[in-house]
This record gives structure tokens, C-alpha cells and sequence, in this order.
């Protein structure tokens, strides 16, 4: 896997400074956090995965290069949730602020943060707080993920992002591409997401 690590450490390393300001937006790991907090996070991300999956799941060159967009859907996942808890999926606002993927290069750039979510949603459904905790098996399906097969699924995109991001300038337009999902991620979280004070306001 060592031709795997390149283009994903850039694309790990170009991103590192955003996903630590989308994790400012997501409460469901304070202690303090409230069912209403989770709720109110998976009607929100819900919000921006369903359209996004769906440009993914459109886009003709991430078919060619072996993704299967279809079978890494979360959205499902997240409505599943919403319903376990009593909520109508359908009642989410959707996002319309999407990334573009005008190339293959952006395409996994976005792709990238979506498939690495996987991996801290793993984290994320370990530390749940006490309040939300009774929830785990219950309402955790975006959280849980693949399960047992998130390692291995995420390994299989590693390696379609090696063989596709060839050049520098490919990468960077990769990095250009999960910025740009961050970002606008960040956007829509953040009005939608307990405040959590004036850090925050000036992070985002
Ligand atoms: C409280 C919120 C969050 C926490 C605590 C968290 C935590 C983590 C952790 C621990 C990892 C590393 C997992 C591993 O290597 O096995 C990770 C990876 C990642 N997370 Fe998050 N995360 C959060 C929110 C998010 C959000 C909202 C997104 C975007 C949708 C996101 C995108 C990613 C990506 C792309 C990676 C892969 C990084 C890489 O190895 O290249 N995370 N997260």
C-alpha cells in the first residue's frame, strides 16, 4: 500500500486544519450533548450527504475509475436513524451549496471526505457521552458505518485515489475538491449546530 499513502497524506495533511473546524460543529461528543443535539446533527448531515451522494453517484468518471457511489451511500443510513428516533427523513432541508466535481480529481477530492468520515464515525459512536449512549445499536447506523468492512472499503478507495492521482496538479486539484467540501460542509453545519461560542464564530 505504500503508493496508496502519497496523494492521501496530501489530501489528509491539505484538509487538516478544516476537519478540525468541522468537528467544532458536530456537539454529539460533549458531555452535556442532548438526543434534540443528535437529532438536529442527523437531519444536518443528511442534508448534505443525500444531494452530494448523489452528484457522486452521477458522476461517469468516478464509475470508470471503480467507484461504486451507489454502495457507499450513507444517506440510508442517516434515515434510517432519523426514523429510529421518530423523526420523517424527509422532512431535512437539503443542501444546495454543493462542491463541484467538474473533474475526476475534485470528484475524489469530495469523495475523500465523505469515505474518511467513515473512519471518525467510528471514533465518534466509541466516545459517545452518557446522554446519547442508550442510543448505540439503536439509532448508530451512520455512525457505525460498514462496520467490520469500513477498513477494508476505505483500503479499496485508497487505491483508486493512487492510481488516479498521478501528477501534482492532479492532486492538488483533489485538495482543492475535499476543501471545498469542508468548507461548505461547515456552512451548512453551522447554523444548524449548537453554538459553542465566540472560538467557534471566529474558527468558521
Ligand atoms: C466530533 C467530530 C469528529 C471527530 C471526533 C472526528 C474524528 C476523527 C478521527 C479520530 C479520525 C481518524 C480515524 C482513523 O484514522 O482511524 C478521523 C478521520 C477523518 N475524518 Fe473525522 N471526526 C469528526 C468529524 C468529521 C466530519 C464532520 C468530517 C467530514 C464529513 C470528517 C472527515 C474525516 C476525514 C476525511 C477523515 C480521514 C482523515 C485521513 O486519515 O485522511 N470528520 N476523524
Amino acid at each position: 500500500m505504500t503508493a496508496a499513502r502519497e496523494p492521501l497524506r496530501r489530501l489528509k495533511d491539505g484538509t487538516a486544519d478544516l476537519h478540525q473546524q468541522a468537528e467544532l460543529h458536530v456537539r454529539i461528543l460533549d458531555a452535556d450533548a442532548t438526543l434534540t443535539d443528535y437529532r438536529h446533527y442527523l437531519a444536518a448531515m443528511l442534508g448534505y450527504h443525500a444531494p452530494l451522494e448523489d452528484v457522486l453517484q452521477a458522476h461517469d468518471g468516478l464509475r470508470a475509475a471503480g467507484f461504486d457511489a451507489a454502495a457507499r451511500r450513507r444517506a440510508p443510513m442517516l434515515a434510517a436513524d432519523l426514523l429510529a428516533l421518530g423523526d420523517d427523513p424527509r422532512g431535512a432541508p437539503r443542501c444546495t451549496s454543493l462542491p463541484s466535481v467538474t473533474s475526476l480529481a475534485r470528484a475524489l477530492g469530495v469523495a475523500y471526505v465523505l469515505e474518511g468520515s467513515t473512519l471518525g464515525g467510528r471514533y465518534i459512536l466509541a466516545k459517545l457521552p452518557p446522554p446519547l449512549v442508550r442510543l448505540r445499536g439503536r439509532a448508530t447506523a451512520f455512525l457505525t458505518g460498514h462496520g467490520a468492512e469500513t477498513g477494508s472499503r476505505w483500503r479499496a478507495f485508497a487505491a483508486i485515489v493512487a492510481r488516479e492521482l498521478v501528477t501534482p496538479a492532479a492532486e492538488d486539484e483533489a485538495v482543492f475538491g475535499a476543501r471545498e467540501t469542508f468548507v461548505r460542509l461547515i456552512d451548512w453545519l453551522a447554523p444548524r449546530t449548537r453554538a459553542a461560542g465566540e472560538s467557534l464564530q471566529e474558527a468558521s
